[in-house]
């Protein structure tokens, strides 16, 4: 078998991807579900009909997309590769596109080597990986595991209110949820190729890295609520400003993880939503979301009741209301050894180093783990920097990645 990259061809179809966002270049922003998301999908199809391998595809009700090149004994369980499509705001190319792509190339490869597998190759391309529209990240793949079920998938409202079922009905997709779920055996294994996401790779001058487990993310809401009013009437004493028992909060949130005596302890505010929002009132009310996580379960949640302690403390103490909603907290995933050694051996057949590692990013991965052996491999972005518009992976990179995905593929679908 001869396996050969077409890397300009997926970079240029990278680039391609890219320019369909509601971003300007270099920023891609592709909401799930918007409209350049749904324009994203179609082409992407459109590639998947176009290429050298013979592709199903089919779509469930969450919009998780599966290209499927069939093995020669169609009935055995498949070998899944994929990631998502969906960019947060003023987001790079590469977070998830290069899995996706690099997906449907390593199976293109694959097929103009004269492989054909035994079991199934199947591209998956999950609905939100990202949190920014329903606030919670990989809902496909939490349904297709079974971690969220289909009632509490419905009762999902976008950051506009609108609820999940009205949300899929306007993209287009109408069927059943209880559908999603897939069985534990349609997957021989599952594996991932993304871009890092952090420096290591670069710094250690090492081009993969192959995932032996992947970080716990939780995170939480917080709803603050004091009293309004004007600016200049409301004198100091008689103050219940909601930011302000915000702003403390959101210190408590950074001292928590900076106290937790690790590194790998994090936590971010990202959003603050302040209503009214005018310069001349009072803020009444605080819409915070807090993302914590750490490798280790345990200590994670010590942090959560460490905020959530305080956040009461506040409360009391600045006469406002807060209440916490824990919108998931998720147990990390060891990746499956003989995903691990798939990756490893393709590595080692094509004379390369690699770097054993933790994903500190959480990934769709994180949930397959549960219904499939599943692994994920890394290559390298610059200065590890993502989720910005300068976040870069070298075309060199992206196809070594590629190379090192279709020939695990191969190995795990014999
Ligand atoms: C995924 O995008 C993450 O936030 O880790
Ligand atoms: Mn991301
Ligand atoms: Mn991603």
């Amino acid at each position: 078998m001869r396996l050969e990259i077409d890397k300009g061809r997926l970079v240029s179809e990278i680039e391609t991807l890219a320019s369909i966002s509601d971003a300007e270049a270099p920023a891609v922003t592709r909401i799930v579900f918007s409209p350049a998301d749904l324009r994203a999908r179609a082409w992407l199809k459109a590639r998947c009909a176009e290429a050298e391998a013979e592709l199903v595809v089919r779509e469930d009700a969450i919009g998780n997309t599966f290209v499927r090149w069939a093995g020669t004994d169609p009935s055995a369980p498949a070998v899944g590769t994929g990631s998502h499509i969906d960019a947060i705001p003023n987001a790079g190319k590469y977070d998830g596109v290069v899995g996706v792509l690099g997906g449907l190339e390593a199976i293109r490869a694959l097929e103009r080597s004269g492989f054909r597998p035994k079991h199934s190759i199947e591209l998956l391309v999950f609905t939100s990986e990202e949190p920014t529209r329903f606030g919670i990240g990989c809902l496909g793949s939490r349904m297709l595991s079974g971690v969220l079920s289909p009632d509490a998938a419905r009762k999902l409202k976008d950051s506009d209110d609108t609820p999940l079922d009205a949300v899929l009905e306007g993209a287009g997709f109408s069927g059943e949820l209880e559908r999603v779920r897939l069985s534990s055996d349609h997957y021989k294994a599952f594996v991932e190729l993304h871009i890092e996401q952090g420096p290591l790779l670069e710094q250690h001058q090492i081009r993969l890295g192959v995932v032996t487990s992947i970080a716990a993310p939780a995170s939480l809401r917080i709803l603050l609520e004091g009293s309004g009013g004007h600016a200049g009437a409301v004198l100091m004493p008689e103050r219940h400003d909601a930011l302000c028992a915000a702003a403390e909060l959101i210190l408590v949130v950074e001292n928590a993880a900076r106290a937790s005596g690790a590194p790998d302890t994090v936590a971010t505010v990202g959003i603050c939503e302040v209503f009214p929002g005018a310069v001349n009132s009072i803020p009444s009310r605080v819409r915070l979301s807090a993302d914590i996580r750490d490798v280790d379960l345990q200590r994670r949640d010590a942090v959560m009741r460490k905020i959530e302690d305080a956040a009461q403390g506040i409360a009391e103490r600045r006469r406002v209301s807060i209440r916490t909603e824990p919108l998931n907290a998720d147990a990390p995933a060891g990746c499956a050894p003989v995903v691990i050694d798939a990756l490893s051996e393709s590595c080692r057949k094509h004379g390369l180093k690699f770097l054993s590692m933790v994903s500190r990013a959480y990934h769709d991965s994180l949930f397959m783990s549960r219904i499939a052996p599943t692994g994920m491999l890394f290559i390298p972005c610059r200065k590890g920097y993502s989720h910005r518009p300068d976040e870069y992976a070298s075309p060199e990179d992206i196809a070594r990645g590629t190379l090192v995905l279709a020939e695990a593929l191969a190995a795990l679908s014999r």
